[in-house]
């Protein structure tokens, strides 16, 4: 199963890794793994782009990152790490004496889908020795298809991969995946070998996947995954990622055309944000944010979709996040009918 990962996202043989409960744990095992390979420094810092899943800001806490040395780094106008600031960054705190440990980017960031600039921050990480973990929960499996795999190119130079297959691989929860590019790296973190264990050990083409992580007592996490790969194949699992691809860009399309709705992020992956902020009623932030929230909650309690929200850079923003393998362009394109209508309602009432 971890073998079929890591060839989908362009790993070397070499590369390994172990399921976890979800992205989060991954994240945790990458970042004591980073810390041990920089020789468990005092002071150390991370970085992460300002729209990074707290998944990783925690992670950063718990392997004893000081919440002043997490840095979030802002981002551009598609919501993209800026490398210009993240360099900044990096020299200022080698200059105070920190050291610079983990470089975290997103392989889609849970708001907008957004993709950080992989290559460039895979060469800054490469230059100054420091560890890149990319942060791919949510957009990881989008390399299993053609396009998402040219979107994603330089995620295979990470030291790590957070994966999700509980999310855009259509597994039920928990199943979450650490890959790392040099599987020696998460064993010389986490190896222990008490006596009591040692019936265990059937040498190295047996991998105990309790070496790899924190985790030792284990659920069979790959059985679910391998079934429905063996049951649907490939092609199916390619087929609704390229979808949701496709209807978070005709749903962008639709968006750009209507006299109601305003594109507040273009689409990225399978994300597209918008907010209903009609043309003609030149409105007040507050106002829309209002008419927003009751057009959440009517798509949400009269069963049409569930569609999420966020918030960017402050603005109230509904967020289209299209995962399901079974929705079409009807239920979009009829979400996107409701919300115009729903706005329409807040708006007169
Ligand atoms: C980009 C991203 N990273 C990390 C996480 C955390 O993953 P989990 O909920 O599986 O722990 C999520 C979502 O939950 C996510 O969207």
């Amino acid at each position: 199963m971890l073998d079929w990962f890591r060839r989908w996202l362009g790993y070397p043989e070499g590369a390994g890794g172990l399921l976890t409960s979800g992205g989060s744990a991954a994240s945790i095992d990458a970042f004591v793994a980073a810390r041990e390979a920089a020789g468990n420094p005092e002071r150390p810092s991370v970085y992460m782009s300002d729209q990074s899943h707290s998944a990783q800001a925690r992670a950063a806490m718990i392997v004893g990152v000081g919440r002043e040395a997490i840095r979030q780094i802002p981002t551009d106008g598609a919501f993209r790490l800026d490398m210009a600031a993240l360099a900044r960054a990096v020299a200022e705190d080698r200059d105070a004496g920190l050291t610079p440990m983990t470089v975290c980017a997103n392989g889609g960031t849970t708001s907008t889908g957004a993709i950080d600039p992989l290559h460039a921050m895979a060469d800054l990480c490469r230059a100054q020795d420091i560890w890149l973990h990319v942060d791919a929960a949510y957009g990881g499996f989008a390399a299993i298809t053609k396009k998402g795999g040219e979107l994603l190119s330089g995620i295979e130079r990470a030291d790590s991969v957070g994966l999700d297959p509980h999310k855009w691989l259509f597994q039920p929860y928990e199943v979450g995946c650490l890959l790392v590019k040099d599987a020696r790296t998460l064993e010389s973190a986490f190896a222990f070998h008490p006596t009591v264990l040692q019936d265990t050990v059937w040498g190295a083409n047996h991998p105990n996947l309790g070496d790899r992580g924190l985790q030792l007592s284990r659920a069979f996490r790959a059985l679910k995954i391998w079934m429905s790969i063996q049951t649907f194949g490939m092609f199916a699992f390619r087929r609704a990622v390229s979808k949701g691809m496709e209807l978070a860009r005709r749903a962008e399309e639709y968006a750009q055309e209507s006299r109601t709705l305003e594109l507040l992020a273009p689409a990225s992956l399978g994300i597209v944000c918008m907010r209903l902020n009609p043309e003609s009623a030149d409105l007040e932030d507050d106002t829309l944010e209002e008419v927003n929230r009751e057009v959440l909650a009517r798509l949400f309690w009269e069963d049409r979709a569930f569609v999420s929200s966020t918030s960017l850079r402050g603005t109230f923003s509904l967020r289209l996040c299209i995962i399901n393998h079974s929705t079409g362009w009807d239920d979009v394109r009829e979400t996107l009918e409701a919300m115009e209508r729903f706005g329409e309602d807040a708006l007169a009432a």
